[in-house]
Order: structure tokens, then C-alpha cells, then sequence
């Protein structure tokens, strides 16, 4: 014999009549309503991915690898808000509270008026942020997938539990102007763990990513209700926590070998910022039958794009080639303004003919082999200019490339229009017209 339970659910009718409540509309236009408020940490590289500071009840979460950081990350941010005076609360419920004291010590952040506590009970920790002399204004939860609600059965981690947990804390941090910070675990794929509602329901979604045997971190804002997505922060791991990157152009350049060929330098922007990278390729006569095309921190879609564009359009021969493509640094570049780069770096490779060392390259490729504008070429010239550059092969525009400034501020600009200008410039190595940036 066995049990048998039939859940009675309601099965849901259509509004039976049109009476209801009567909500006040509002204009949209409101004078007297200013700009968000916003809590600098004084974490620069974490402020600017928030949109410029964390805004009083919003939700935010960090997803990420495990052991990238996520805990340390936010461990400091929280330290750094409470030094200024805020009431911070950090529950972690993956750490026992001497293991995060142990951490805060080592960060040089024991001091830090940050009140802590180890539990996973959100109604414990709704109960516990309640009252006090002073509200709390942050609370960090550490991670969301350990987190559950006790009248629901579900083991924590599940959908459900994930979900209401989440819902739990958000109903409550809005109603109060409470700023909460979610850290997410992620799948094997790098998508945040659980539901795919847990994005939705949070006003910020930001991704710890990085190569975790390099020291650097990036921080990637994919959504924000308070400010502009896809900026980033750079960190670097060190021995006392993350170290904020204000230069990471030189730091990815630093180690670049210069007359090697199949390395090519990238003028990319991530969000607001410019930065230069390295981008290696290297093509090695292959013995199988389908070669290998190996990429580390790029779409490989878009390199076998850039591979058949190359074969087709100025008909290199890369079919007999392995394919290995390298973005320096272990950083991660997402927008198609690299695929000159990887074009001029393949090239290079494939005729064993090192590019000019000060020489960058922006532009989108398309199928037909035409070189495509990118999005802000004078921010990245001047981010080239600035490290050094004195040449640089973009897309042609209609408009004049940035306005004079001096004299001597010189970057060679070559205008390409096909990728065929790009095989052409090693041959002939033609003077590039110069413009001023
Ligand atoms: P952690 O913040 O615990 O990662 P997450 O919460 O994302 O799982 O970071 C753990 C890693 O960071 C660990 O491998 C050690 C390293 N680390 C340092 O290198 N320096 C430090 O000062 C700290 C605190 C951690
Ligand atoms: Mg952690």
C-alpha cells in the first residue's frame, strides 16, 4: 500500500469583475526628486562597476568561481563602508566566524566595526538586523545558495529555497533602504547557481571572473539598475587581499616579448575604460585531421570566423595549421573590436614576421572581409598614445579621427577598409597618414 497526498490547488479564474483598488497615477516628470544617493566604499575599481557607489536598498549579487575571491572582495568593501561610519553586517553561512576573523585579520582589516554572524536561517537573520540604536545599512549574504527558509522543505540550494530566500531578504532591504549584497555561486557553465529569477529579482549582477592560477581579478557589471553595465574593475590577489589595478594596460603589457611573431596589441574597452592587452597567436603545422583551434580568453566562435575570413578573403593557408590564441593575463575580452587584433596576430604568425612593437589595433571584421567601426576609437588612441603607441590600424570612419590637440602628441592612424589592407601593410610596410590625438 502506498500513500497517496492530492494537493488541492486552486485553479485560477479570470478577474470575475473589474472592481478594484484605485492607484494614484503620477507624472513622470518629478523636479524635486534628486539623484540616487550613493555609499562610496572609496574602493575605486568596486565603486565605479556599481555605478559609482552602492545605492541604499539595492540588491546586488556576485557570482564567481569558487576560491576567486568573492568572500575577500566583499569582506573589504563591507570593512571599508563600515569604516565610514555605516552599520555593516557580514553573514557568511560557508565560514565559521573565526574563519572570517582570520581573513579580516589578514586583510589588516580586524579592526573594522563590521558586525558579524555564521547562520543560515533567514528568518534568524531577519530577526537579527532588526532594532538596534542605528539601522543597518549593509548586509552581506554569504552565499545565497546556503541560505533557507525554514517553512519551506526544500534543502538549501534548491530552486525554491534559493528563490525565496532571496525574495525574503530583497522584500524586507527595500522596505528598510537596506543595501544587500548577494555572493552567488556559479555552475560549471560560469552561470549563476539556482534559478535564473535570482538575476531578475536583484537590481545588480556582477561576475568575479579571472584565470585563478594569475593574480588578476576582474570585476564585470552585466546588469545595473543604478548606473551603466559592463564596466569593470581590475584587482590583483596578493598576500593581504585585493589590490586595486588603476593601470591594468601596463600591468597586461608588462611582460610582452616584442619581436615575437603572432603578437599582436589590442586597443579594447571594456565598459568606459580603455585597456591594452596582448593577443599571441601561434599556428604550428598540425598532424590531425581536424586541427585544433585552442583559445584562451576569447570567443572561439569568432576565431573560427576570423580564421575562414582570412582563408577565404585573402586567401591565407591556415586549414593545415593548429591554432592556438592567447589573450595575455588571463583576462577575458569579450568585444568583436579584437578581431584585427587576432587577424594581424594570425598573419604574423602564420609569416613568422614580428609586428611592429608600437604598433595597436582595433576593428570589428565582418564575413565579407570589411573592417567595421568600433565603438569610441579616440578613447582607446588615447589610451595607446598614452602607453606609448605611435601607430595604430583601425577601421575607417567618416569623420576625421579625433580633434588636433599639439603638435608633437602624434599616433600614426592607418584607415583600413578591407582585411586585404591588413595583409598589404606587411608587404609593402606603406606610410600610415598621421593624425593628431
Ligand atoms: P575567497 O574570497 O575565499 O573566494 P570565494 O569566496 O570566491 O570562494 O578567496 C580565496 C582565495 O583567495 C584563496 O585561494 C586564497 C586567496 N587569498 C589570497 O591570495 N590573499 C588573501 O589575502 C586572501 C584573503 C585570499
Ligand atoms: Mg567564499
Amino acid at each position: 500500500m502506498t500513500e497517496d497526498t492530492v494537493a488541492q490547488t486552486a485553479v485560477p479564474k479570470g478577474l470575475t469583475s473589474k472592481k478594484g483598488r484605485k492607484v494614484d497615477f503620477v507624472s513622470l516628470n518629478d523636479p524635486t526628486q534628486t539623484n540616487y544617493k550613493r555609499y562610496v566604499s572609496g574602493i575605486e575599481e568596486f565603486d565605479r562597476v556599481c555605478g559609482g557607489g552602492l545605492v541604499p536598498g539595492s540588491a546586488t549579487l556576485i557570482g564567481g568561481d569558487p576560491g576567486i575571491g568573492k568572500s575577500t572582495l566583499l569582506l573589504q568593501a563591507i570593512c571599508a563602508l563600515a569604516q565610514k561610519g555605516a552599520r555593516c553586517v557580514y553573514v557568511s553561512g560557508e565560514e565559521a566566524i573565526d574563519q572570517v576573523r582570520m581573513r579580516a585579520k589578514r586583510l589588516g582589516l580586524a579592526e573594522a566595526p563590521v558586525e558579524l554572524a555564521s547562520t543560515t536561517n533567514i528568518r534568524d537573520i531577519l530577526t537579527s538586523v532588526e532594532g538596534g540604536e542605528k539601522p543597518v545599512e549593509f548586509l552581506v549574504i554569504d552565499s545565497i545558495q546556503t541560505m533557507y527558509v525554514d517553512n519551506i522543505e526544500s534543502a538549501p540550494g534548491t530552486v525554491t529555497q534559493v528563490r525565496t530566500s532571496a525574495q525574503e531578504i530583497i522584500r524586507y532591504a527595500k522596505a528598510r533602504n537596506m543595501a544587500v549584497l548577494f555572493v552567488g555561486h556559479v555552475t560549471k557553465e560560469g552561470q549563476i547557481a539556482g534559478p535564473r529569477v535570482l538575476e531578475h529579482m536583484v537590481d545588480t549582477v556582477l561576475y568575479f571572473e579571472g584565470d585563478r592560477s594569475h593574480h588578476f581579478r576582474i570585476l564585470r557589471g552585466v546588469k545595473n539598475r543604478f548606473g551603466p553595465t559592463d564596466e569593470i574593475g581590475v584587482f590583483e590577489m596578493e598576500g593581504g587581499g585585493l589590490a586595486e589595478v588603476e593601470n591594468p594596460s601596463e600591468i597586461f603589457l608588462s611582460q610582452r616579448n616584442q619581436d615575437v611573431a603572432g603578437s599582436a596589441v589590442l586597443a579594447a574597452l571594456e565598459g568606459s575604460r580603455p585597456m591594452l592587452v596582448e593577443v599571441q597567436a601561434l599556428a604550428a603545422p598540425s598532424s590531425l585531421a581536424s586541427p585544433r583551434r585552442s583559445v584562451i580568453g576569447w570567443d572561439p566562435n569568432r576565431l573560427a570566423m576570423i580564421v575562414a575570413v582570412l582563408e577565404t578573403r585573402i586567401g591565407l593557408q591556415i586549414s593545415g595549421c593548429d591554432i592556438f590564441l592567447n589573450i595575455a593575463g588571463g583576462i577575458r575580452i569579450n568585444e568583436p573590436a579584437a578581431d584585427l587584433a587576432v587577424a594581424a596576430a594570425l598573419i604574423s604568425a602564420l609569416q613568422n614576421n614580428p609586428l611592429p612593437a608600437e604598433m595597436v589595433f582595433f576593428g570589428e571584421v565582418g564575413l565579407a572581409g570589411e573592417v567595421r567601426q568600433v565603438a569610441q576609437p579616440d578613447l582607446r588612441l588615447k589610451e595607446a598614445h598614452k602607453l606609448g603607441f605611435r601607430e595604430a590600424i583601425i577601421p575607417k570612419s567618416k569623420k576625421s579621427i579625433a580633434p588636433k590637440k599639439a603638435k608633437n602628441d602624434e599616433i600614426r592612424v592607418s584607415e583600413l577598409e578591407h582585411i586585404q589592407m591588413l595583409a598589404d601593410l606587411f608587404v609593402s610596410n606603406a606610410p600610415p597618414k598621421a593624425y593628431a590625438v
